[in-house]
C-alpha cells in the first residue's frame, strides 16, 4: 500500500531497511508466555546500527534541503545517537560536531574514550566531552564559532527527537504492519525502550496514519522509560511530538493520552545505570538467541518485557514484538557489570 504522507517526506537512504522481524523461538519456549518477535533495528547498518539511523534519514535530508554545511548534536557521553550522527555525516560528507555531557555516574576508566566515543572519533566527528554544568556554554561557544566561520549549522536535538526525526519511526510502523501480515500474526503489542520520545511518537503517529489509510488496527505501544525520573515528562513529550508529526504530515488523526503507554518501573537508579535485571536480561537473550542487547536502553527494556511476561501482564496476548533499538557499542564501557 502506498502511504504518501510517509513516502513524500524527504529522506536520505542511510540504513538497511526494512530491518528483519525474527521469531525468538527458544526464548519464547523458555518463558512460556506469548510468542516473541525481535525487530532488528540494531541492524540498521550505520556503524553498528540502532534506532537513530531511521531518524537521521529524515534529519539529514532536511539539513541538505536547508543547505546546511555542518551538523551539530548533543547527548550523554556514550550517546548512540551521537555515534550514528557521526556515521551518517561521514556517509553524507558533512562535518559533524558533538557536545557530550558527563551526566552518567558510571565509574569506568575508559568511559570518556571507549565504546561510542571511540567510534565518534573514528568516524571523524569533532567531539567535546564536558561536565553537565558546562554544557550550555560549550554548546553556545560551538554555535558562535561556526557562525563566525560563516557556516550554516543544522542543529539536531538530543536523540534526534524532532518531528522530522520521528518520521523514521512512522516508516518502522509501516514495516511492522507489512511484516506481521506476511508472517501471519496479529500485531497487537510492541515494546521498546523510550528516552527522548521520538521512537514512541513516530510509532504512535505512524500507526494512527496507517489505520486512517485502512491498513489494519493500531497495536498497543509499550514504551519502557529508561531515562526520566519524573514520570510526567516523557508522556507529555511523546504526546507533543505525536501532535507535531500528525500536523506536519497533514493527517486527520489523533492519539489519545491513554494510548501513550510508559512504564516507569524499570529505571532503577537512573539513566545509564543498569539494574541487576538488566544484566540478567542481556545474558538471557545472548545465551538463548545469540543476540546482544545494551545496558542503557535495550537491555533495560528487555528486562521489563521478561518481568511483565513473568507477572502475567501479557496473558491472553499471542504475539509480542520487541524493537531492538541497538546500543551495543557501549558494552565495552560496561564490562565491569558482567564480571
Ligand atoms: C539504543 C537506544 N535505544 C532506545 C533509545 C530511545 O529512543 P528515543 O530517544 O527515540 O526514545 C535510544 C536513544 O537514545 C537508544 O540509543
Amino acid at each position: 500500500m502506498n502511504h504518501a504522507w510517509i513516502s513524500d517526506a524527504p529522506r536520505l537512504e542511510l540504513g538497511f531497511l526494512p530491518t528483519p522481524l525474527v521469531p525468538l523461538e527458544r526464548l519464547s519456549a523458555r518463558l512460556g508466555g506469548p510468542r516473541l518477535w525481535l525487530k532488528r533495528d540494531d541492524c540498521t547498518g550505520l556503524a553498528t546500527g540502532g534506532n537513530k539511523t531511521r531518524k537521521l534519514e529524515y534529519l539529514l535530508a532536511d539539513a541538505i534541503r536547508q543547505q546546511a554545511d555542518a551538523i551539530v548534536t548533543f547527548g550523554a557521553v556514550q550517546s548512540n545517537h551521537a555515534r550514528q550522527t557521526a556515521a551518517a555525516c561521514a556517509a553524507a560528507g558533512l562535518p559533524c560536531h558533538l557536545v557530550l555531557a558527563r551526566k552518567v555516574p558510571w565509574p569506568h576508566p575508559h568511559y570518556d574514550t571507549s565504546g561510542n566515543v571511540l567510534l565518534d572519533r573514528l568516524l571523524g566527528a569533532d567531539v567535546q566531552v564536558v561536565a553537565p554544568d558546562a554544557f550550555a556554554d560549550a554548546r553556545a561557544a560551538l554555535l558562535d564559532r561556526l557562525e563566525r566561520d560563516g557556516r550554516l549549522p543544522y542543529v539536531i536535538p538530543v536523540g534526534g527527537s524532532s518531528h522530522v526525526g520521528a518520521m523514521g519511526y512512522t516508516r518502522c510502523a509501516m514495516e511492522l504492519m507489512e511484516q506481521s501480515r506476511a508472517l501471519e500474526f496479529a500485531l497487537t503489542d510492541v515494546v521498546h525502550a523510550s528516552s527522548s520520545a521520538g521512537t514512541q511518537a513516530g510509532l504512535l503517529a505512524g500507526f494512527a496514519g496507517l489505520v486512517l489509510d485502512g491498513d489494519g488496527t493500531a497495536p498497543r505501544v509499550h514504551g519502557i522509560n529508561v531515562s526520566e525520573v519524573d514520570p510526567t515528562v516523557l508522556p507529555k513529550d511523546v504526546q507533543r511530538l505525536v501532535g507535531e508529526v500528525i500536523a506536519e504530515r497533514g493527517l486527520d488523526a489523533a492519539v489519545a493520552a491513554e494510548d501513550v503507554r510508559l512504564d516507569d518501573r524499570y529505571l532503577g537508579d537512573g539513566y545509564g545505570l543498569p539494574t541487576e535485571a538488566t544484566v540478567a536480561a542481556i545474558r538471557l537473550l545472548a545465551g538463548t538467541e545469540g543476540v546482544l542487547l545494551d545496558p542503557v536502553y535495550s537491555g533495560k527494556a528487555f528486562a521489563a518485557l521478561v518481568d511483565r511476561i513473568e507477572r502475567g501482564e501479557f496473558a491472553g496476548v499471542d504475539d509480542v514484538v520487541f524493537i531492538h533499538t541497538g546500543g551495543t557499542a557501549s558494552l565495552a564501557v560496561y564490562d565491569t557489570a558482567f564480571i
